[in-house]
């Protein structure tokens, strides 16, 4: 069977670009910059950019493109050994963080309807809470299902398996050749919109107000690297999957690095289009901006909405262009990560893809209606802790690790550099090898820790223990268990690419 391919690399970077912008980039960098020393936060994540963002972003294009595989055929080819990892990580964020991540895609669905009557009404936080999400007292309280969550959800997985089911270049690039353009578009008009309100300058101050002495800090490091981490969809072996699917000649350096920097310029950038909002409701509150400022669900559910009613013209526009823009964020990601669990599943047991596409939606879908009930808010934050906070970053570790040290980084180099018009030198091995697996490894061990002195968000051991690190246990057991069956030979005949796909170029 001919591995799909990208009709065009610029197709191809859409994609990759689609895959790294999500609902993250708009609520939590400002966020995080914010809370972490403003302009001043901008160092720290500029360096985790150069030394953990841009390399892992080379080796994952690399290995993917070297191996012609999914990353469980790459880190199969790498050794049998380690193909387990090729398989944990897609199937931990698909079956955890995809979970729940396309509940909220599905609230911004219900967010854009409500904001054609801004039927949020005066107490934005209420609404949100008790009338939106009808939320139970703990996270022990299941409750009853929200029908309308419900509803939006499965739409918005039938959406993404329209898009899934059609081959590569039909479906995702197609989608992400929409998407990408209309996303920044909308996004530009929010950014526009926004700081011509009055007290707009008062935010965007506040939001890149530097305060050097923070940098000093080692907390505001460890969120440097983990939003890097996050937002550019490492560590999910999303990235290996799609430089797979590139074609044998193709800058892969030069792709790297216009991934990573055009997805960062945007989460700078969507900044604005908070912060000025935030400046214009303090403003017209009458109280100091950090009254009003939130991330996360809340930013986008309870304070956006109030400033949207606020507005002095057209809120229900700006409402529905602000939903519209979370949902296309979120649904090109989305479609990314079925993307690599699909790939796997069609390399190691060479099934259809659209029946594997069917599948993958539905076993989705059905996931996701666990958080849809109505102590969904609390598992889905604890589920995201856990998996944000140690999956992706072991992930990484053990990434590095195996590509630095078993496949041997400079192996990886050579590849590249035979494909790229931009080389890579030594330095690169170093930072695979050394820096970045050592500054994820001390994060983890900081995080262990702070996690036994005071356990996550106030819920108890046993929730913790039994949700999240049951969810990161069961998930390496389905992982280990796949990777062990036995593949074609055929398929792993090739350490790397076959010849004949040299035609391709
Ligand atoms: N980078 C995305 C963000 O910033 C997160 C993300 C990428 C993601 N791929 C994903 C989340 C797949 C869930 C599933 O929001």
């Amino acid at each position: 069977m001919k591995r799909d391919k990208w009709s065009s690399q610029a197709g191809f970077l859409m994609a990759a670009i689609g895959s790294a912008v999500g609902l993250g980039n708009i609520w939590r960098f400002s966020y995080i910059a914010y809370e972490n020393g403003g302009g001043a936060f901008l160092v720290p994540y500029f360096v985790a950019l150069l030394t953990a963002g841009i390399p892992l972003m080379i080796l994952e294009y690399g290995l993917g493109h070297k191996k012609h595989g999914s990353s469980a055929l790459s880190f199969a080819k790498v050794g049998r050994k380690y193909e387990w990892l090729g398989w944990w990580m897609p199937i931990f964020v698909m079956f955890g963080i995809m979970f729940y991540y396309s509940v909220i895609i599905g609230w911004c669905v219900n967010y854009a309807i409500y904001s054609v009557n801004l039927k949020w009404g005066a107490n934005t936080e209420e609404f949100f809470l008790k009338s939106f999400l009808g939320l139970s007292s703990h996270v022990g309280e299941m409750g009853g299902l929200r029908l309308n969550i419900l509803c939006s959800t499965a739409f918005i997985w039938g959406v993404m398996w329209l898009i899934c089911y059609r081959k590569i270049s039909h479906g995702i690039e197609r989608a992400c050749k929409i998407f990408m353009p209309l996303l920044f578009v909308l996004t530009l008009i929010l950014i526009i919109w926004g700081c011509t309100l009055d007290g707009a300058a008062e935010g965007l101050k506040w939001y890149l107000k530097p305060d050097w002495s923070k940098i000093a800090d080692w907390k505001v490091w460890v969120a440097a690297y983990g939003q890097i981490f996050f937002t550019l969809s490492l560590g999910f072996g999303i990235m290996i999957t799609y430089a797979s699917y590139l074609p044998k000649k193709s800058d892969l350096v030069q792709n790297a690095i216009i991934t990573c920097v055009t997805n960062c310029l945007y989460s700078f950038l969507a900044g604005f289009a908070v912060f000025s909002v935030l400046g214009y409701m303090a403003q017209q509150k009458g109280v100091p901006i950090n009254e009003v400022v939130k991330s996360g669900p809340t930013l986008a559910f309870v304070v956006y909405p109030e400033a949207i009613s606020r507005l002095p013209f057209l809120n229900n526009v700006f409402g529905l262009i602000f939903f519209i823009t979370l949902v296309i964020a979120g649904l090109s990601s989305g479609i990314s990560i079925i993307e690599a669990v699909t790939s796997a599943f069609i390399d190691k047991f060479e099934l259809e893809r659209k029946k594997t596409v069917n599948i993958i939606c539905l076993a989705g879908f059905l996931g996701s209606i666990v958080f849809t009930a109505q102590n969904g808010l609390y598992l889905l934050d604890i589920v995201d802790h856990f998996l944000n906070q140690y999956g992706l970053v072991l992930a990484g570790l053990l990434e590095c690790i195996i590509i630095g040290w078993i496949l041997k980084a400079k192996v990886l180099r050579e590849h590249v550099n035979a494909v790229s018009k931009r080389k890579i030198n030594r330095i690169w091995d170093i930072f695979i090898k050394y820096i970045t697996p050592a500054v994820l490894l001390s994060i983890l061990i900081n995080e262990l820790k702070n996690e036994f002195t005071k356990p996550y968000g106030g819920y108890g051991l046993k929730f913790l223990l039994f949700i999240g690190v049951g969810w990161v246990v069961v998930t390496l057991i389905i992982a280990v268990v796949v990777s062990i069956s036995p593949w074609n030979p055929e398929k792993l005949k090739y350490d790397h690419r076959p010849e004949e796909d040299d035609l391709m170029v």
